[in-house]
């Protein structure tokens, strides 16, 4: 059991912090600039106390997890006091190790690999966490602690994990933004998002088990071309950077697929 302190009270600190704590851990300071959110992250944890200072000189945690907004992670770990010898862990997909590095303390990275929001809970035993220190006994506490938490615990250097970040980019975040357009267009027209749920769920399904590129269907894949300038054409009284999307999608969908054949 480790006593942490939490830098942060956005998404990933509340999931982070009850995980921990799920886990035997003890959190022990929950920090936010606003005192009312680390206050209540506190509340929502065993014996937190909230604080909206950075000064943790006094602290008994021996591990810090700053869990800030990426560009804001430098100056918040230049700002960080904390006691000789802590460990301080960032929890960024992109970020090198190198900016949680600190005069006396041991830097670290726990980058848990999902995408988090506040309200909405999720199983960390399944999250892959990936964790990286260039000190040995610090990625000893580390990994111990992603194992208390996942089963999924793997060990990647920050040239890989940005790599990582990025394709989760491509896979998550993007394809959840195509989402919201198709809800759009869905709901604009009196349709239930729920209609595209059966369609998403068997889409993953079958990119993981086929492979993405053996799943890929539709108009750009088999060069439908009419079907293709039907929907440009309704795209017209949509936001014109959505026809722009269609159509840079149609066409890499079909390039690619032409070069495979
Ligand atoms: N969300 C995800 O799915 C996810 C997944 C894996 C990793 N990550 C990584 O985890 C980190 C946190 O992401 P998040 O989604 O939890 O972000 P978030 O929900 O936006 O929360 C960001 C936190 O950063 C704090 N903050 C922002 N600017 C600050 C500053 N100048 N000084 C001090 N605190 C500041 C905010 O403080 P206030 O409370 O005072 O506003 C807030 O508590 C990022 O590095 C992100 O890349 C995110």
């Amino acid at each position: 059991m480790y006593k942490i302190g939490l830098v942060g009270a956005g998404n990933v600190a509340w999931h982070l912090g009850i995980a921990l704590e799920k886990a035997g851990h003890q959190v022990i300071n929950v920090y936010s600039r606003h005192w009312d959110r680390a206050q209540q992250l506190a509340q929502a944890l065993l014996a937190a106390k909230p604080t909206n200072q950075l000064d943790f000189s006094n602290s008994e945690a021996e591990i810090f997890f700053i869990a800030v907004t990426d560009d804001a992670l430098a100056e918040v770990v230049s700002k960080l006091l904390v006691p000789e010898n802590s460990i301080i862990a960032h929890t960024s997909g992109t970020h090198a190790l190198s900016l949680a590095q600190k005069k006396k303390t041991f830097p670290a990275v726990f980058y848990p690999l999902q995408t988090f929001t506040k309200n909405k809970p999720i199983d960390f035993q399944n999250i892959p966490i990936c964790i990286e220190s260039n000190h040995i006994e610090s990625l000893d506490k580390i990994r111990t602690i992603a194992q208390s938490m996942s089963n999924y615990v793997y060990e990647i250097n920050s040239e890989k994990r940005q790599l990582l970040h990025l394709a989760a980019i491509f896979t998550c975040n993007f394809s959840n933004f195509l989402f919201t357009i198709g809800k759009d267009i869905l709901e604009k027209n009196e349709m239930p998002f729920e209609l595209l749920q059966n369609l998403v769920n068997e889409t993953v399904q079958k990119a993981f088990l086929l492979s993405p590129e053996n799943a890929q269907t539709g108009p750009a894949k088999r060069g439908d071309n009419s079907i293709i300038q039907k929907h440009l054409s309704i795209l017209n009284q949509y936001p014109s950077e959505w026809k722009t999307l269609y159509e840079q999608f149609s066409s890499q969908i079909y390039n690619y697929h032409k070069k495979l054949t």
